[in-house]
C-alpha cells in the first residue's frame, strides 16, 4: 500500500471533537490511500524499532488486523478478506468475495456492516500476552483493542470517514467468516466509510 502520511488537514482536538459513532455510510468506495492510512492508524509500524501506532503490554503486539472489502468497496481491490501485515505495511489477500451479509449475520443483523464499503476486524492471540502477563492477559488485551479502535476513529474523523465499534457479535461466526486461525478471537468489528451528511 502507499505509505502512510504523518501530517493531515485536521488537528487531534478537532478530530477528537467530531469523532461520533456512525452507522451508515453512502456507496463511494475507500481509495487505496484511505485504506492505507486507516489500517496504519490501528497497528501500523512507527519508529525505528518496531513499535507501532497503537501501545501494547510488553510490546508483544497480540493484535491482528482482518479488512473485510466489499462489493465496490475498493476503488481497486476486489472484494474479500485481507490480513494486514505491519511490518510491510500490505495487505495479505486471504479469501476472495463480498462476506458483507454474512458479517452482518454474524454481528446480531447489524446494517452498518452491509452498508460499508470495509469492515476492519480487531482480533487478538491470547496467549502471546499470557505467556508474559499470566492472570493480567484479559485486561492488557482488551485494553490494547481499545487503544485500536480509538486511533481508527479519529483517524477516520481526520479523513472525513465514519466508524462504530461494533462488540455485539457470535465470536464463533465472526471467527468463520473472517477466517481467523484458531488462536485469534475477534473483539471488534468496525465498518469504515463516507458517512451520509458530510458531502
Ligand atoms: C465496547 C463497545 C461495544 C459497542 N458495541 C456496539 C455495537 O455492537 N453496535 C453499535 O452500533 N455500536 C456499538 N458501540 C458504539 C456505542 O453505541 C457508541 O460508542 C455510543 O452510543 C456512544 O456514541 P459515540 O461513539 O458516537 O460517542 C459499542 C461501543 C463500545 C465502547
Amino acid at each position: 500500500m502507499p505509505p502512510p502520511k504523518t501530517s493531515g488537514a485536521l488537528s487531534v482536538e478537532a478530530a477528537i471533537a467530531g469523532r461520533r459513532s456512525v452507522r451508515s455510510f453512502t456507496a463511494q468506495p475507500l481509495a487505496l490511500e484511505e485504506l492505507s492510512q486507516l489500517l496504519w492508524s490501528i497497528q501500523g509500524i512507527t519508529g525505528n524499532r518496531s513499535f507501532r501506532t497503537t501501545p501494547s503490554a510488553g510490546a508483544v503486539f497480540p493484535l491482528k488486523i482482518v479488512a473485510a472489502v466489499g462489493g465496490m468497496g475498493s476503488t481497486v481491490l476486489p472484494p474479500g478478506l485481507y490480513s494486514y501485515l505491519p511490518q510491510e505495511h500490505a495487505l495479505l489477500p486471504r479469501r476472495i468475495g463480498d462476506c458483507r451479509p454474512a458479517l452482518t449475520g454474524a454481528a446480531l443483523g447489524q446494517e452498518s456492516i452491509n452498508t460499508a464499503p470495509l469492515s476492519l476486524i480487531i482480533a487478538a492471540d491470547y496467549e502471546i500476552t499470557r505467556t508474559r502477563y499470566r492472570n493480567r492477559t484479559e485486561r492488557y488485551i482488551h485494553m490494547e483493542a481499545g487503544h485500536a479502535a480509538q486511533n481508527l476513529y479519529l483517524q477516520a474523523a481526520a479523513l472525513r470517514l465514519a466508524t462504530v465499534a461494533i462488540g455485539a457479535f457470535d465470536d464463533t461466526s465472526v471467527r468463520e467468516v473472517a477466517a481467523l486461525p484458531a488462536n485469534f478471537h475477534p473483539l471488534y468489528i468496525m465498518p469504515v466509510g463516507h458517512p451520509p451528511n458530510i458531502p
